[in-house]
């Protein structure tokens, strides 16, 4: 196959592998090329994938693995207590692998900390940034004169409009397979509508475990794809081996929408505990959430026990075993250096 440069002609500049995502769209009876760049080109990667962020998983250790193993890593901010921690982290980076580095801000007013993750990003010059769950209007702003790349999550065509416009350089397509906070149109769906309708790149998250699920999303139209849960039993986390373990053990069937954690629904692996408490937040809960004057309180503090029960599960040996984690697990068999997983995802058995 022959691959094209974004302005049609041969371009022998390519690194010619399965992943040069020009992609052909076959609509209308003509091969349509979407002027897509591939993620590998965008952050300068061997292979087009971002080992997302996620909330107590990840750490410096993954994000040098990734680099070094050809993709790219990101962290969220929130994952280091202190703005010390925080710049130690991407210091130790840098110095350990050449690969970008990718910081994940939680734009939403429940995190009090984003203003000073962003002035950290932008002091540090990280090489990009994901916002999720909020306006990226700030981020754009603070990070475009320093080239910083923003790239936003998004579930749906409206709010990828909405982020094009305000200026950030790709959207992240988190689909209805995503671990997390997962989106609701299945990628199918989801990423030909946003590349049909956006000038911008379209990174697909969610439902990516193995190397057929990655040139699925690609072919699809997506110039990248964003994997996580299919990290969480690496030899480099820090989360406890019970977590680990369990995503050897658990598979797609038993990730289950959860509310309970944070407000927000949020993929969990129905353990026992899980079938004990349940996935759906108590009526007095609903109802407290639902009061005018108070509904701001509540969320915050449903949120803040949320992550405090999620933190005592990825660490500690409780039986209280809330993990998150996505169906993607379903590919998991043990627990493995991220340079082998990274291997076999982008390998043809
Ligand atoms: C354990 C876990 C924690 C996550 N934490 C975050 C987070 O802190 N911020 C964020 O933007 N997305 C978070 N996500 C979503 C991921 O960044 C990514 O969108 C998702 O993992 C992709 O789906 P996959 O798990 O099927 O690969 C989390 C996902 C998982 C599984």
């Amino acid at each position: 196959m022959k691959f094209l440069g974004s302005h049609g002609h041969e371009d022998h500049s390519f690194r010619r592998n399965d992943f040069q995502t020009n992609i052909y769209l076959y609509r209308s009876r003509t091969f349509v090329m979407m002027a897509n760049k591939s993620l590998s080109e965008i952050l300068g990667i061997q292979y087009p994938i971002i080992m997302a962020p996620m909330f107590l998983v990840s750490n410096a250790k993954m994000l040098i693995a990734a680099g070094n193993a050809g993709i790219t890593g990101a962290v969220p901010a929130l994952n280091y207590r202190t703005d010390e921690e925080f710049r130690a982290a991407i210091t130790e980076i840098r110095s350990k692998t050449k690969g970008p580095i990718g910081i994940n801000i939680i734009v939403n007013k429940s995190n009090p900390k984003a203003a000073q993750h962003l002035k950290t990003c932008v002091e540090m010059k990280v090489d990009y940034i994901i916002t999720s769950l909020g306006s990226p209007e700030e981020v754009i702003r603070q990070c475009k004169p320093h080239g910083i790349k923003v790239f936003c999550d998004v579930v749906d065509l409206v709010y990828a409009k909405k982020v094009e416009s305000l200026g950030a350089d790709a959207v992240i397509a988190v689909n209805n397979q995503a671990g997390g906070h997962a989106g609701n149109l299945a990628p199918e769906e989801l990423i030909p509508l946003l590349v049909k309708n956006c000038n911008i790149p379209v990174i697909s998250a969610g439902g990516v475990g193995n190397y057929a699920e990655l040139q699925k999303m690609l072919s699809l139209g997506a110039c990248g794809v964003s994997v996580g849960s299919l990290f969480i039993a690496s030899d480099e986390s820090d989360v406890s081996k019970e977590y680990k373990q369990a995503c050897v053990d658990y598979g797609a069937k038993d990730i289950v929408m959860s509310t309970k954690v944070s407000g927000t629904p949020c993929t969990v692996i129905n353990t026992p505990y899980v079938q004990k408490i349940g996935t759906k937040q108590s009526w007095l809960e609903r109802v407290l959430s639902k009061n005018k004057r108070i509904k701001k309180w509540v969320k915050m503090l449903t949120f803040v026990r949320g992550m405090k029960s999620l933190e005592q599960s990825a660490f500690g040996a409780s039986y209280k075993t809330v993990w998150c984690a996505g169906p993607t697990i379903e590919n998991v068999k043990a627990i493995r250096p991220i340079a082998e997983i990274v291997k076999d995802l982008v390998s043809q058995k």
